[in-house]
Parts: C-alpha cells; structure tokens; sequence
C-alpha cells in the first residue's frame, strides 16, 4: 500500500519504517530539510534501539522516501498520516497549529481519494476539525475529490517503539466508514495478527482512548507515588507494598513503580490537556488535576531530601552533586519534562553544584539548560562522582544497577547516595557504609 507520513518524529519514524518493513511503499515528510537530509544519508536524529537499521535498510531498499514536499508524499498514497507534534501551549492545552497546516495543505495539493489518519495525540474533536479543514481548502479551489478523516493515535513508549509498534497490545480505529476501517484493517494485519487486536470505534472515541490510556497510567505512578510517600512516613517499603498490591490481577505489577515522577512529552502533556478539555465542557476532573498535582510534587521530591541532608551543613551552597541520568527514562535521548532538570534547576538556584552524566542524553539536556556555570556534563559515571559530596541517581539505566561501590565511595568526598529509582538494597548499601535515601522505603 502506499502511504505518505507527516512529520518525523518519535511517532513518524517509527511508524514508516515499520510500515516500510511490511513490505508497504512509505513517503515521509518533514518541513525541516536538514533532518530529511540526514535521514537521506542514513542518519536517524532520534536515539530510539534499532531505529536506524531499520530505516536505513528500508530506505536502501527503495520502500522508504524521506522529502520535503508535502505534494510529492501525497502524489500516490492512500494513506495519509498525521505524525506531526501537538506541544503544550502556556495554558498546558495542545496547539494544534501543526496539524491544521498539514490539513490544509492536504486539502489544497490533493488530487485523489485519500484516508487522512489522525496519529499525533489530538484532543477530542480535532478529526472533525481536519475534516472541515480540508473540505474548505478543497471548496475553495472548486475540487471535489472524496477524502475520509480517521483516528489511529498511536501507543508506543520510547526506549521500545519498534516492538511496541509490531506487536501492538491494540489497534484503535476511529471511524464511521465500514470501507475505511476495512483498509485499515488491511494496512495492519501484518502487525496486529489477530483481527481482534483491531479495535473499530467512532472518531471522538478513539481520540478519547488515547488520552484516557496515558491518564490511567499516570494516575497509576501519582498513586503509587503517594503510597511511596506515605510508606516512607509510617515505617512501610514500598517495594513490598508493590509487590503484594500487585498480585492482585485486577491491579497488576507493571506501572506501579515509583520514582521521581513522570517526565516525557506524553504524560505530563496529557494530563493536562485532558484537564482542559473537560474545563471547556464545564467540567472539573479532580481526580487528573490531583495526578498532576502530585507529579509535581514527585520531582522535587529527591532534591527536597538532599536539600534537607545538607541543611545542618550550611545548605547545598558550595556542595558538588553527582548526578546519574538526564533523560526521563532509560533508553531515550529524551528529557522532555525531565524530573532531573527540574532538580538541577532546583539545587542550582540554591548554589549547589551538579557534576551530571547520562549515556545518550547529555547534549539534549546541555541545550534545555543553557549556560549554567554550576552545571557540568561530564563524559561517565565515574568522573561525575570524582570528589562529589553525594550521588543522585535520577533515572533507571541498567549501567547504573550494578556499578563498582567500591570506586563511587573511594571517589565521592562522603559515602552518600540518593537513589530516585530505587535501584539498590538499603541494606546492601548499609553494608557497604553508604548512607542510602530512596523512595518509599523508611531511612
Ligand atoms: C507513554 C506511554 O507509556 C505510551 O503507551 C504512549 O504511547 C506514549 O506515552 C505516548 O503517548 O506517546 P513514554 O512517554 O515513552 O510512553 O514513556 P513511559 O515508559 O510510559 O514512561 C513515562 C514516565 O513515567 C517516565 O518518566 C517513567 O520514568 C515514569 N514511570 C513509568 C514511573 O515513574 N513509574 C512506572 O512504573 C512507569
């Protein structure tokens, strides 16, 4: 099948290559040349696992096109999809400014039947937005080509897109039309394997599964967030209160663990556009304004421990910080919404020093942080630590689980650690003459 895809980002791109693996003809499309430039010469702008091969493979062998012209994408395809980025405005709603271009141009270059399919995350009503959009672009030019409008948002988490992608747990179609939601069906076969993974539903439906799933699972981490919080305060480890939650089917292990709250482009964005959406229908969604309300409070979180260690010391002023991990979770280049920047922002405005190193996220956090001269990005985990008067361990990559005590305590100016993933045993680190701070688990 031929399909032109707008926008190449974490959702475009994966979901052209894994298109173009299944055999279809993939066109993407970026406004931005310098990125269809690099895609050109094989290189992928995001760090997402196995991304590049795929594209690169794709594209040498001719199922994958990158331009620049939103014109030459639509020329044969059926399918167009709507992969551009919806960022967060002042007021946390999503400016939808991005798609609507796309919509109109869709509406003034086509020349044929096309399935326009919504998979950026949009808020309930945008389709019928798209459809009006493009039906006025083609009113204005006297055209009358047939087009139909679908939702298709998109689940897939960063760190394990491609996977999330080819072995989805659901498929959500939103549309009216039997022969749309047929061809759909068809395009994703190959992925959803059994039909019944392909959920038909209406457009405003679909639109909402895709804000309630990512608010059910930030809900999920502000409620075990609190239960952590809690457990620290009545002698309770949240380690086992999550594990013996979670055996309960109906609650489940996953999702629950806690931490230093949800960072990323999705939930935090989400959230609050949900909450903005139910405030313009005169509605007020206590439950998702206390989730947020409580992420909030998780990212100060482990400064607020550091910040109180240090308090009989003369504060963090003049104190070195080694911190482990910018991005906001493991496996992505990502620090969008990232509770470690939060942190340094936090403890630098206090005068504290931050010595940081992340595998891959080091030079994205260096451009959101600007020039700080209290912030250093070193180039490992090692020399972060070198003469620091402490260790903060931000977020989950797997080189942090297992790293050489030994060397950290010889290296840091005082065997002290604050651990926002709780990564290691407080009772190994008490063995190893660590002072240990985490999250939920009693000092
Ligand atoms: C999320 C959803 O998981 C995807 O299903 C969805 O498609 C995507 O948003 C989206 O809307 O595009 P993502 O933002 O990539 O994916 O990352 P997650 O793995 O969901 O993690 C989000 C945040 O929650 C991270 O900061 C992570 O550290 C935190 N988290 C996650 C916890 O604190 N505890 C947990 O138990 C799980």
């Amino acid at each position: 099948m031929n399909i032109c895809i707008v926008g190449t980002g974490y959702v475009g791109l994966v979901s052209a290559a894994c298109f173009a693996e299944m055999g279809n003809n993939v066109c993407c499309v970026d406004v931005n040349p310098r990125v269809v430039e690099k895609l050109r010469s094989g290189e992928v702008h995001i760090f997402e696992p196995g991304l590049e091969e795929l594209v690169t493979r794709n594209y040498a062998e001719g199922r994958l096109q990158f331009t620049t012209e939103l014109e030459e994408g639509l020329e044969d395809a059926l399918f167009v999809f709507i992969c551009v980025g919806t960022p967060p405005r002042e007021d946390g709603s999503a400016d939808l400014s991005y798609v609507f271009q796309v919509a109109a141009t869709v509406g003034q270059k086509m020349k044929g039947y096309k399935i326009v399919v919504d998979k950026s995350t949009v808020p309930v009503g945008t389709a019928d937005k798209v459809r009006e959009i493009i039906s006025e672009e083609l009113h204005k030019r006297g055209a009358s080509f047939e087009f139909d409008v679908v939702s298709n948002p998109e689940f897939l988490k960063e760190g394990d897109a491609i996977n999330d992608f080819m072995k989805p747990d659901r498929v959500i179609v939103g549309t009216d039309n039997v022969r749309t939601a047929e061809l759909l069906k068809t395009l994703y076969g190959p992925f959803a394997r059994s039909r019944d993974k392909l959920i038909v539903m209406g457009v405003r439906s679909a639109e909402m599964t895709k804000y309630a799933a990512n608010c059910m699972l930030a809900t999920k981490i502000s409620f075990i967030n609190e239960v952590a919080n809690i457990c620290e305060r009545v002698g309770a480890d949240v380690r086992d209160v999550r594990r013996g939650i979670g055996s309960d089917h109906r609650i489940g292990y996953q999702f629950i663990y806690p931490g230093v709250g949800y960072g990323g482009s999705c939930f935090p964005k989400d959230v609050k556009a949900l909450v903005g959406t139910a405030g313009e229908y005169d509605y007020e969604p206590q439950l998702l304004k206390a989730v947020d309300d409580v992420n909030n409070r998780q990212k100060t979180v482990l400064a607020k421990k550091i910040r109180n260690y240090f308090a009989n010391q003369g504060g963090v002023q003049g104190k070195t910080l080694a911190l482990w991990g910018l991005a906001f979770k493991a496996n992505t280049d990502d620090v969008r919404e990232a509770s470690s920047l939060e942190m340094i922002r936090e403890l630098t405005a206090q005068g504290m020093r931050i010595r940081a190193f992340d595998p891959v996220a080091g030079t994205r956090a260096a451009a959101e942080l600007g020039d700080n001269p209290l912030v250093a990005i070193v180039a490992d985990e090692y020399e972060a630590v070198k003469g620091a008067d402490a260790l903060a361990v931000v977020t989950e990559w797997n080189q942090f689980r297992n790293p050489d005590f030994d060397r950290i305590k010889r290296s840091l100016a005082a065997p002290l650690i604050f651990d926002g993933r709780n990564l290691y045993s407080p009772s190994l680190m008490a063995g190893l003459g660590f002072a240990y701070f985490c999250i939920g688990r009693p000092d």
